[in-house]
């Protein structure tokens, strides 16, 4: 959610800071602005509301040259989406200007005391407020940056990634952290500030994490972090070298990320495959540091995700407890936070995120941390807030995604579940030798039959413009392929505007078979043999009463009779046919949002990356 970039340097700010904020564009916005400031300490701040685009067209008109700057792509929480509540704000003199993302929640508060300092608001945002407190402390105790950011900051609740610029400091960008991403890069041409790395890969791959609670200051050949109470802290932070490579982050000729990414899982699943599999054949967790005598011990499983990383995780939920025969409890990391639930010790708590910075995930793991649980992060992001909280990280090397519909990084997680779940299953003698090894040999096939459903494109390309103007979707399966159904119904209502919900197959007499009537179209998943019979009676149950039905199930099964239409994919090992199942509804909801004219890339109100509650 938003972008903030900064940079001070040898080059020119305002490309810089431009680039930046387009490649953090999938995050989601409404509107985006710029400061940059001159080696005089003039400074420019251009805002504009809508894309980025409009804010280039605005800047293509002026002629500043700047070394140091600040960018900020909004994703509106207080006051609405426009040119006077778009970042960065600034103080009345323009002492200081910054950007924020986040919510400073006793904003209220804040205001009155500054009003009563005969302060002035031109914005409805939290962020003004911010600014200009940072701005009052300044002046008023006449202390450095570090010393006023904390002034503020230890005022402030909330979440908040900052960027600032003081003016009496030209060439220097302030920053300060709690609860939002943020990062800090070091390049040949200067230093950057950004929410996450395809914003600086084309500059450098030498990126620093900023820790909550932690601030610093950017210069063109330095950076220096310092904690709550002003002090230097800078020697006890590492670089973290990015293996991304700088090309992994653009769109080369493809269409859309959306569409890039969907082609991409077959190299993917690869990629995660081989991180666990080792030459000898022999699936290594240990080095993450899950141990026998560990797992040995483990009651029970959690695992605490949002989205379609909780999607994944119904998917593992039926791994692990039909391979390792551990129960697993899975929960939404949104909802379980309010829970006052009394968690098992002798248990793991799995947690899953691509982003590795969601919130609400993020503090259901905190809050198993609070239980004496250990946790473990399935992230896609290295260095992350989540995975460098957690006990142990099994990561996804899915490479950057951008589309706000997660494909390959879904695709990823399921391959590490699937591997820890063969793991654990090996671990507890749940399986002998043979059968351990025979299914991580079935694992690795994945990828190419992922390529082959892939390859295969037409039928699902050609039933896209069925959908069009449908109105309501239904999705129904039994077992791995209502999980399938619950992560198809997602993809499907995100990027194509439809309602489109996913039911137990079972479920759909206790209620939702009355919405059933001509028109509305259902998608029945049924590639689990032992549950295919009893799914596509539930299809013939809705033909019967004039739904549309599509059938995605596995070839040679015959659903002619029960459905209008078919998707085929190839027969599988049913623990891992989600990974199957899920590609032609990837590329059905591509197809159809493609054919509304509707960009999959950038949803509306959606954001890559959900910071906020
Ligand atoms: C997936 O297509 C969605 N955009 C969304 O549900 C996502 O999976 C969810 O917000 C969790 O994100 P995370 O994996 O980064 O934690
Ligand atoms: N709360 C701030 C606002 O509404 C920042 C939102 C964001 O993170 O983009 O302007």
């Amino acid at each position: 959610m938003c972008g903030i970039v900064g940079y001070v340097g040898k080059e020119d700010a305002t490309p810089i800071l431009l680039h930046g904020l387009q490649k953090l564009e999938y995050r989601g916005y409404d509107s985006a602005g710029i400061a940059v400031r001159n080696h005089d300490s003039d400074s420019l701040v251009v805002k504009a509301e809508g894309k980025i685009s409009n804010l280039i067209q605005k800047l293509n008109q002026m002629d500043f040259h700047s070394t140091s700057g600040i960018g900020h792509s909004r994703w509106s929480t207080h006051g609405k989406p426009s040119e006077t509540n778009a970042h960065p704000h600034h103080s009345d003199d323009f002492n200081v200007i910054g950007v924020h993302n986040g919510i400073i929640e006793n904003y209220q508060e804040l205001k009155e005391k500054l009003i009563r300092k005969k302060y002035n608001f031109y914005s409805e945002t939290d962020t003004e407020i911010i600014i200009k407190l940072i701005d009052y402390y300044y002046k008023k105790y006449k202390i450095g940056p570090i010393d006023a950011i904390n002034k503020a900051l230890v005022r402030a609740r909330g979440s908040y990634a900052l960027a600032i610029m003081f003016k009496d400091y030209p060439d220097q960008v302030w920053f300060a952290k709690n609860g939002s991403p943020l990062i800090v890069a070091k390049g040949e041409n200067g230093c950057y500030l950004a929410s996450d790395v395809p914003a600086i890969l084309k500059y450098t791959n030498k990126v620093y994490y900023v820790s909550d609670l932690e601030c610093g200051v950017i210069k063109e050949n330095d950076v220096r972090f310092y904690d709550l109470n002003g002090d230097d802290i800078t020697e006890s932070k590492k670089i973290t070298v990015i293996d991304w490579n700088s090309d992994a982050a653009d769109l080369g000729n493809w269409p859309h990320y959306m569409l890039k990414e969907i082609n991409e899982q077959p190299k993917a699943i690869r990629d995660t495959i081989n991180a666990y599999v080792k030459e000898d054949g022999k699936l290594d967790f240990k080095s993450i540091g899950l141990t026998q005598e560990y797992l040995n011990k483990l009651d029970e499983i959690y695992i605490f995700a949002c989205g379609s990383a909780y999607h994944a995780g119904l998917v593992a939920q039926y791994a692990i407890e039909d391979l390792a025969g551990v129960n697993v409890r899975l929960e939404l990391a949104s909802e379980f936070k309010y829970r006052n639930y009394k968690m098992n010790r002798n248990s793991l708590a799995i947690v899953i995120s691509q982003s590795g910075e969601t919130k609400d995930t993020y503090e259901a793991m905190l809050k198993a941390k609070e239980n004496g649980v250990k946790t473990l992060a399935i992230c896609n992001v290295k260095g992350s807030t989540i995975s460098r909280s957690a006990d142990f990280n099994a990561y996804t090397y899915a490479g950057p995604e951008i589309a706000v519909a997660t494909t390959k990084a879904y695709s990823c997680q399921l391959i590490v579940l699937y591997l820890f779940a063969l793991f654990l299953a090996r671990t507890n003698y749940k399986l002998d030798k043979d059968e351990y090894y025979n299914l991580i040999n079935v694992v690795k096939q994945i990828p190419n039959k992922v390529e082959e459903i892939l390859n295969n494109q037409t039928s699902v390309q050609r039933l896209a413009s069925r959908f069009v103007n449908k109105r309501d979707v239904f999705f129904i399966g039994r077992g791995i392929d209502y999980a399938v159904c619950m992560e198809g119904a997602l993809k499907l209502k995100e990027i194509t505007y439809i309602n489109s919900n996913a039911y137990a197959a079972g479920e759909l007499k206790h209620g939702t078979i009355s919405l059933i009537e001509s028109g509305v179209a259902i998608i029945g998943v049924a590639t689990q043999p032992e549950l295919i019979e009893k799914t596509v009676s539930n299809m013939v149950e809705v033909k019967s009463r004039d739904g549309s039905v599509v059938a995605l199930t596995i070839e040679g099964n015959d659903v002619e009779k029960a459905s209008k239409y078919q998707l085929y994919i190839p027969s599988f090992n049913p623990h891992f046919m989600a990974s199957l199942a899920i590609i032609p509804l990837q590329l059905l909801s591509y197809y159809v949002s493609v054919s509304k004219g509707i960009d999959p890339d950038k949803p509306k109100n959606l954001a890559k990356s959900v910071t906020v509650e």
